[in-house]
């Protein structure tokens, strides 16, 4: 009888999601195909949590694991002749550590934006609505639907001048994954700097900016109250809840790297665009004319990814796309240091179909697309520590720069 089990399984996993006491975070390096068919075999386990997948040998693995393996996993680490180091010691005090620190922060008025904290889904909005009070001439909101627990999903309209003709729009969005929060801070300080720093002023002549912050906010308000590393949207299953809407995109849907079991973090869905966020994104982006790049906020790993991420494939602009992403990465690079990898998602990260990158460009007919992968927090992982937000905005605020400019030049 293997159901049972199953479900025992899945929920040992689930229960255990909320609280990370005692859990370790491993980081090592396979270097024979024994022992990367040895770390393989325990993907599906929910007792371990891959932080980064497992790639070439010589390619350092990261994977959190719970306090019951610990000593078996060890074991057969060492058996296996494996070296290995403890980059987290217990998860749960690294979060206890973070939220500490938040509470330390004095509360900011309605309205008002820092980047020394992470923002509530609430904050995010009250601070797009402060900003159209400021800012009537060149802010407008839409709210492009609610998520499933009926919270707004509210995009910001940057826009200076006439609009006549029409602009190229370069379309923002971040938050998607639940757990990866400096994605809305970096959309945050875009913001902040389009509309309120009036040197900026020549990035929104001639260009129109929509920005959608937090595009998963059920999913990122669960990350603040019970589940730190949540990655999903939360809407109801029958053994776990939420789909990965990263995989939840009408394209090649399912096809590879997405899985049709609930409990698993890449759940695609009963369905394409079963979640009521991806189909409010999607009806966004088909009515809006003229949109020409697609930027869409993750973490972490420092990627600048752009299609196919569903196969090994190329788009016909790939030459272009490779040599934009570069440029990018010139210029992140030059604040202080920060290098990405560019290419195809599938070349140098992995194939996963679904996504909305893929999306933009197969179905939404945008050829400048981008998932960009932002740093992490090393061995904080997605717990990248607030103290270090501001380093990232900044030196990524330098990337949009030249997306801008390009669009300018060429769209
Ligand atoms: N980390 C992202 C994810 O897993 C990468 C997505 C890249 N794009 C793609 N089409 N695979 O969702
Ligand atoms: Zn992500």
């Amino acid at each position: 009888m293997r159901a049972p089990s199953l479900v025992l399984v899945a929920l040992v996993g689930f229960v255990a999601s909320a609280t990370y006491d005692g859990y370790k975070v491993y980081k090592l390096v396979p270097q024979t195909e024994v022992q990367r068919a040895y770390l393989n075999s325990l993907a599906a386990s929910p007792d371990f949590d891959f932080w980064s997948k497992i790639d070439r040998l010589g390619n350092p693995v990261t994977v959190m694991v719970s306090p019951r393996w610990q000593r078996r996993f060890e074991g057969h680490l060492k058996v296996n002749n494996i070296d290995y180091e403890v980059v987290i010691e217990d998860v749960e005090s690294s979060i206890e550590a973070e939220r500490k620190y938040h509470l330390s922060q004095p509360a900011l008025k309605s309205g008002r934006i820092s980047f020394t904290q992470y923002q509530r889904h609430s904050a995010i909005n009250d601070y797009l609505t402060e900003l159209v009070k400021q800012y009537p001439s060149i802010v407008s909101l839409e709210n492009i639907g609610q998520s499933y627990q009926k919270r707004d999903m509210v995009v910001i309209r940057i826009s200076t001048g006439s609009s006549n003709p029409a602009k190229p729009v370069i379309f923002v969005d971040a938050g998607i994954h639940a757990r990866e929060w400096i994605a809305p801070a970096t959309a945050l300080y875009l913001i902040n700097q389009l509309v309120e720093n009036s040197a900026n002023r020549y990035l929104i002549e001639n260009i129109d900016w929509i920005i959608l912050p937090s595009a998963n906010p059920d999913g990122y308000e669960y990350s603040w109250t019970n589940d730190r590393l949540w990655r999903k949207t939360v809407s109801p299953g029958t053994l776990c809840n939420g789909c990965d809407p990263n995989r939840n995109f009408d394209f090649h849907w399912m096809e590879t790297g997405a899985s049709s079991w609930e409990c698993s973090e890449t759940y695609a869905g009963s369905r394409a665009f079963s979640e009521v966020e991806t189909r409010n994104l999607r009806d966004y982006i088909l009515k809006t004319p003229n949109i020409k790049a697609y930027l869409t906020l993750h973490s972490y790993g420092q990627y600048l990814l752009y299609p196919w991420g569903y196969g090994n494939v190329l788009p016909s602009n790939w030459r272009e796309l490779d040599d934009l992403g570069q440029k990018v990465n010139d210029a992140i690079r030059a604040v202080s240091g920060t290098r990405y990898t560019v290419g195809s998602s599938t070349q140098v990260l992995y194939a996963a179909a679904g996504a909305s990158d893929d999306w933009a460009m197969g179905v939404a007919g945008i050829d400048l697309v981008y998932t960009i992968e932002l740093p992490g927090g090393g061995s904080y992982g997605f717990d990248l520590p607030a103290s270090r937000i501001q380093g990232v905005v900044v030196e990524t605020f330098e990337g949009f720069k030249v997306y801008a400019d390009y669009v300018l030049n060429n769209r």
